[in-house]
């Protein structure tokens, strides 16, 4: 198994990593949103891209999200481990260092590209569960002593809304997020994962709460950035250690 690893805010850089090449790809659908860094996290082979590309240069909405997933694929990885950084809706994931493995989604983006189906040949992919129970297991199992060893809150289950953005949301949307079921919301998960469901990738996530939602709490940036860069440390330790039990099983 070669894990895929996309992090976002953030993570432009992955200190954990130790990186034996970088691949440049292109695909037919583009080129992604940087180099593959292929390496090694702890034993187990890697493959690591950042998915805003360097210095943060693309917004969730330009992000060529098929690039990114068939460039993966095409550079040999067999799963996908993803990072979200959230806002947190519903309590207790609004405070800010809590982790969230979501087991479902909402997308609410659009008019991005969103599926790898050709005109004549197209996908309908089954969705019913996004996220892999068996990858969102082995996070879950990760994240358990590293969120206690910071007295932090671990949640194992959460409905993630991917929304378009760039900017944040109004209160009263976050309101209607709650009230569709929604617990975190971020701008990147869709169509990542759909994306991946279509190339046979299974793919889980791990979401990194660094703000309340709006009308959830005040939060300036720099708070948020500081959430960010204090998660850094446990979202590497929970994915070193998922890499690792994954690469053995
Ligand atoms: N909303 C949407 N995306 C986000 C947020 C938010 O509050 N925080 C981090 N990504």
């Amino acid at each position: 198994m070669t894990i895929g690893l996309i992090a976002g805010t953030g993570f432009e850089h992955f200190e954990a990593l130790e990186v034996a090449d970088r691949l440049s790809l292109s695909t037919p659908w583009g080129d992604p949103s940087g180099p593959l860094l292929r390496g090694h996290l702890g034993e187990a082979p890697v493959l690591y891209l950042a998915r805003h590309g360097k210095g943060h240069a693309l917004a969730p909405h330009d992000i060529n999200y098929r690039a990114n997933i068939a460039a993966l694929k095409e550079a040999g990885a067999t799963a996908i481990l993803a990072v979200y950084t959230v806002g947190g809706i519903t309590a207790p994931t609004w405070q800010p260092g809590t982790l969230v493995i979501p087991h479902q989604l909402i997308d609410y983006t659009w008019g991005r590209a969103q599926s790898y189906s050709l005109e004549g040949d197209v996908i309908h992919v089954d969705f019913t569960e996004p996220y892999d129970a068996k990858l969102r297991a082995a996070l879950c199992t990760a994240a358990a002593p590293v969120q206690a060893a910071a007295a932090l809150p671990l949640v194992e289950e959460g409905v993630y809304a991917a929304v378009q953005g760039p900017r944040l949301e109004t209160a009263a949307e976050v309101d209607r997020l709650e009230r569709d079921g929604a617990t975190i919301v971020g701008m990147t998960g869709m169509p990542e994962a759909g994306l991946a469901r279509e190339l046979d990738l299974p793919l889980a996530a791990l979401g990194l709460v660094v703000n309340p939602a709006a009308g959830r709490g005040q939060v300036s940036l720099p708070e948020i950035m500081a959430a960010a860069e204090a998660g850094r440390g446990r979202i590497m330790a929970v994915l070193a250690d998922a890499v690792a039990a994954l690469n053995a099983s």
